[in-house]
């Protein structure tokens, strides 16, 4: 199989090169990696010898048409992925997500190209704390952000793709991943960095807001779960029950950290900050057979927090530029 990967320098993407490169040796991996701030070379460093990388845009449509005439499957990592971003500056947002959907599909069109789309739950809005109910993929689309509403517009692409000119395509819609190589400017790896830099963890609001969160691993394995066996023009949702508000993950890296775990301070919050995720991933589980491996958030977690500390040298160049982003919008 000849894979093109689009956004494999970033967070989800290089994990995603790394299982297939060790679990699937015969798989050829070509990168598309227009490198932004949220992009390194140095997170695709362990397979770099296996791989081919192409540095250049998904808005590129004479590019993409050569990478994809020569692949069987693509898989579209490629996004401007942060929420608060999205809120400063929203137009990345439109031209890579939406603009980059669409170049994409024309292609894959032109050349009749399996491909699977990487895209959130964030699309389906949020839910009330107390809501017994959690996002399926029947919950209709009710973006909230910038970021989620450009995501939401490229997962309606598809569809229509999909639809009006049979394209060979399948969409997932994850929950929050952690792991390694997750760009500083997210949630777990700004508290992890920021205590090693001797800064208390920052809290948006209270701190109540919950994601469910998910192993990176077990997201990727996921995405191959469902090139290998998904129905074509189908959605997946992807999660793995780990539902827990911010201030209880703070908390435990606090804790993991050996520090009192109420050695936070509380922030401005995040304007339209939606409030709970909570994925039902029952289709994915029953007709596909997918079952996530990473079960202990905890465990998960102090792996994660090791990882920072081990590998400072990937994420310090990224760290102050992210602060002082912060710095500006007074959190
Ligand atoms: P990331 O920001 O870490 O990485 C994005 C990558 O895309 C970077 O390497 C960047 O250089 C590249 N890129 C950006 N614009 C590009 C362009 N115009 N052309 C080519 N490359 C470009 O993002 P991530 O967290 O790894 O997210 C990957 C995908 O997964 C996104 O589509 C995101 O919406 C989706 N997703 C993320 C999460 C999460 O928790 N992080 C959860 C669900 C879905
Ligand atoms: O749900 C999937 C989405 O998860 C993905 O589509 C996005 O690409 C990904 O960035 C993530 O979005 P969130 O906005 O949920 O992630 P973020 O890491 O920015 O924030 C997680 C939660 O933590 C959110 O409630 C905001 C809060 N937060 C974040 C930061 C950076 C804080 O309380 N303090 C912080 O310093």
């Amino acid at each position: 199989m000849r894979l093109l990967v689009t956004g494999a320098a970033g967070f989800i993407g290089s994990n995603f090169v790394h299982q297939t490169v060790r679990e699937r040796p015969e798989v050829q991996v070509t990168v598309l990696d227009a490198l932004t701030y949220a992009g390194s070379e140095a997170s695709l460093a362990p397979s770099r010898a296996a791989i081919t990388f192409v540095e250049g845009d998904v808005t590129d449509a004479e590019l993409v048409d050569r990478l994809v005439a020569d692949a069987d499957v693509v898989v579209h990592f490629a996004a401007e992925s942060h929420n608060d971003n999205s809120l400063s500056n929203p137009w990345p947002f439109v031209q890579t997500n939406i603009v980059g959907t669409f170049t994409l599909l024309e292609a894959v069109r032109r050349h009749g190209t399996r491909y699977h789309h990487i895209s959130t739950d964030e699309v389906y809005g949020d839910l009330e704390l107390d809501d017994p109910r959690k996002f399926t993929p029947e919950t209709p689309y009710n973006p909230s952000s910038p970021y989620s509403a450009t995501k939401a517009s490229s997962d309606l692409l598809v569809r229509a793709w999909v639809r009006s000119f049979g394209v060979q395509a399948t969409i997932s819609n994850c929950s929050n991943n952690y792991g390694p190589y997750q760009h500083v400017e997210k949630f777990i790896p700004r508290q992890i960095t920021n205590l090693i830099d001797g800064i208390r963890p920052k809290l948006y609001g209270q701190g109540l807001n919950v994601r469910d969160w998910i192993h990176v691993e077990d997201h990727n394995s996921a995405v191959w779960t469902i090139i290998d066996k998904g129905r074509i023009g189908e959605t997946y949702l992807i999660g793995a029950d780990g539902e827990k508000n911010n201030r209880e993950v703070v908390e435990l890296i606090l804790e993991l950290s050996g520090l009192d775990s109420d050695a936070f301070d509380l922030v401005s919050d995040r304007p339209g900050h939606d409030m709970r995720y909570a994925i039902d991933s029952s289709k994915l589980r029953t007709e596909l057979g997918w079952a996530p491996r990473y079960s202990n958030f905890e465990d998960g977690l102090a792996a994660t927090i090791d990882w920072y500390r081990a590998n400072e040298a990937w994420w310090r160049p990224q760290k102050d530029a992210t602060e002082a982003k912060y710095a500006q919008i007074g959190r």
